[in-house]
């Protein structure tokens, strides 16, 4: 038996929780006394794409689906209503060159005195909340002679009505009309009924129903849960708005930042690159309405305390779809949007964009201090992009730090290729990506062990361990996966002075309507939960330290000795040890901790992700099967004895005396 359990051992992971002891116990030496890094509060942040529906039908708490009739098929999310045999007929309008951004509406006529309309299914049906209250609005304008009122009804599964509103379009011209109403049940999958009270004609655009309590109670906000979600990690910046959806899959549908702000009616709607991009998970009715906008992404960050991170498209469409390219002589707009970028987020309200933001109602600046300039680009046609947007930014903002790419690989000719002209560049931050498999995040975590300690900074800009292959269906958001997450996670809080931000990706996934598996929080239309990722994210966010200090066995960095890994900073804020171990074996590990460079200890804790089950996942169900418990811990002169469970991530904090 003796024989078995060491083999297991020497594997990446042992499949069976054979709950055995290491008998040896390790002693881990933490010297507090010398720093090793600083650790910038950006270390940990968010990735935040508009995939698996986490902008429309996600955070964006709009709850009805094509609300301004501009997808592909105008009445997608849309049917007919005839109640009693109610007779009447529906127009879609193109206004053209009279509304460009908006250009369709819906002419609804009625025959019948009452019963005739539209239904909406919302993303996949409407979330909606026994007692809370609805914001109903749509622009109206009459047909002449028509004297019409909308009976609003918002309808459970069994097509009871559980909550409604009247609303009474008067005037000739387009004007907004709005009315509200509380819902008198619980639903998951509720519809929106819009139905003509009279006989005549209406006509309709920007038909929109939102819950009162957004985040931060914005009337047409962002779904309060899943943000929280997001301010819980504490996160130091917000990466926005991708990821692929910055590139679009031809130039075309590329994102285009100054058509996100202001009035959302004039928000020029296209479709989501994700909605057809894999056969597995066809998604057409997945489209980008901008609700959720550059300010809103400026203010989300502002709110949960991120530094905000916008990416910029280069002039480059999606390499591995159209990788359609702008010609270098026509490059200027896009780098003028670049620019212009970072005047909206920082100028005086007296410049351009700096009065554009004030009139959106945010006169204070966002503090910009980095762009990232592409998205996931690679080749000669990239660099060469690059250097042009580099010269005219740094020309008139010399201190924006530019993010730039090393592709979608975390190694190889094209990786190799960009990393050194990157650094031949002396550029400011490259971004890295890796999506593998979890073996690999354990055989890589001293990745960073040997990079130029004075070249660019690293930001980890896209990871996740993949349970079976990129972005496949089948991934799972595992423990398995996770503790990998966190093994590797040693090896950059390590190296905090090359890599200086970290974000795990994709960020969200609606759990009917996602296309790109594993994901970090998961979401239905009335609740959320986050996955064992999240947790390991969450944790290293909330104890992060100000300093790396070394932590070591027999004088060497932790880095899989006995399936181990660990990491250690200070927190000068807090006079605090913080300790990161994770243990992946399936045996307990016996480990005395012990701390120099310290006066005496006062208080220590241990925070304890851990689970028997390397496939172990949290689910809507059961949100919390694997997440942090905390207990108080007992310790000896400046030493802590601990038997760290199987499969675990540890964090021991330390109370210091000042
Ligand atoms: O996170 C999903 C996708 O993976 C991102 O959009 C892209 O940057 C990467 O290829």
């Amino acid at each position: 038996m003796k024989k078995i359990v060491l083999i297991l051992l020497n594997s990446a992971f042992c499949l069976s929780a054979y709950c055995q002891s290491n008998d040896t116990e390790k002693v881990y030496t933490i010297n507090a006394a010398t720093i090793k890094a600083q650790v910038r509060p950006t270390m940990y942040g968010i990735f935040f794409e508009d995939i698996n529906m986490a902008g429309d039908g996600g955070v964006y708490a709009e709850l009805v689906k094509n609300r301004s009739f501009e997808f592909k098929d105008p009445l997608m999310g849309w049917d007919e209503v005839k109640q009693d045999k109610a007779d009447g007929s529906i127009l879609i309008l193109n206004r053209g060159e009279a509304n460009p951004n908006n250009p369709r509406y819906i002419q609804i006529s009625s025959k019948s005195a009452k019963g005739y309309g539209l239904i909406n299914e919302g993303f996949r049906g409407m979330g909606i909340k026994k007692d809370n209250r609805y914001n109903f609005s749509v622009l109206a304008k009459m047909e002449e002679a028509s004297a019409i009122s909308l009976q609003i009804e918002l309808v459970n599964g069994k097509g009871e009505i559980i909550g409604s509103t009247t609303v009474s379009p008067s005037s000739k011209q387009w004007k907004k009309y709005t009315a509200s109403f509380i819902a008198t049940e619980t639903e998951p999958k509720a519809s929106l009924r819009v139905l003509l009270k009279g006989i005549g004609s209406v006509d309709l655009d920007m038909i929109s129903l939102f819950p009162q309590d957004t985040w931060k109670q914005r009337p047409g906000g962002l779904r309060a849960d899943l943000v929280q979600k997001l301010a819980d990690m504490k996160p130091g910046f917000l990466r926005f708005p991708g990821g692929c959806i910055v590139e679009g899959r031809e130039l075309d549908t590329r994102y285009q930042w100054k058509r996100t702000i202001g009035d959302v009616a004039n928000r020029r709607m296209i479709v989501n690159r994700w909605n057809t991009e894999f056969a597995h998970r066809q998604t057409p009715d997945y489209y980008q309405s901008f609700g959720l906008g550059f300010l809103e992404y400026f203010e989300m960050a502002e709110d949960i305390g991120a530094s905000p991170l916008p990416i910029i498209n280069c002039g480059m469409a999606c390499q591995f779809n159209s990788c359609e390219l702008v010609p270098l002589n026509q490059l200027g707009p896009y780098v003028q949007d670049a620019l212009d970028l970072i005047e909206f987020a920082n100028g005086p309200v007296n410049s351009t964009w700096g009065k554009k933001r004030a009139a959106l109602g945010h006169p204070k600046p966002f503090n910009l201090t980095m762009m990232g300039v592409g998205n996931e680009q690679w080749g000669p046609q990239y660099i060469e992009r690059y250097k042009i947007f580099e010269k005219a930014i740094h020309a008139r903002y010399p201190q924006i730090k530019l993010v730039s790419s090393d592709g979608p690989f975390s190694g190889g000719d094209i990786f190799n290729y960009s990393d050194k002209i990157f650094r031949k560049l002396k550029a400011a931050i490259i971004d890295e990506h890796y999506y593998n498999s979890p073996e690999w995040f354990l055989k890589h975590v001293n990745r960073y062990d040997h990079y130029d300690r004075n070249g660019p900074k690293i930001f980890a800009g896209e990871y996740a361990a993949q349970s079976v292959g990129g972005g496949n269906p089948e991934n799972k958001n595992n423990w398995k996966c996770a503790m990998a997450e966190a093994a590797f996670m040693t090896g950059l809080e390590r190296n905090a002075d090359v890599v200086s931000m970290t974000s795990y990706a994709p960020l969200f996934a609606h759990v009917e309507g996602w296309q790109w598996k594993p994901d970090l929080i998961w979401f239905d239309n009335l609740q959320s939960f986050g996955t064992p990722n999240y947790y390991v994210q969450q944790l290293y966010s909330l104890n992060k330290g100000t300093d790396v200090v070394p932590l070591t066995l027999n004088n060497e960095a932790v880095e899989g000795q006995d399936g181990c890994y660990a990491s250690a900073t200070l927190d000068n804020n807090k006079h605090e040890l913080i300790i990161k171990f994770v243990n992946t074996s399936n045996v307990v590990q016996k480990a005395d901790f012990s701390m120099s460079g310290i006066t005496s200890v006062t208080k220590a804790s241990l925070t304890l992700l851990q689970s028997d089950n390397l496939d172990s996942v949290n689910s809507l169900d059961q949100p919390f099967a694997v997440s942090p418990q905390i207990s108080n811990i007992e310790f000896k002169d400046n030493h802590i004895k601990l038997n760290l469970k199987p499969y675990s991530f540890n964090i021991i904090r330390v109370n210091i005396e000042k």
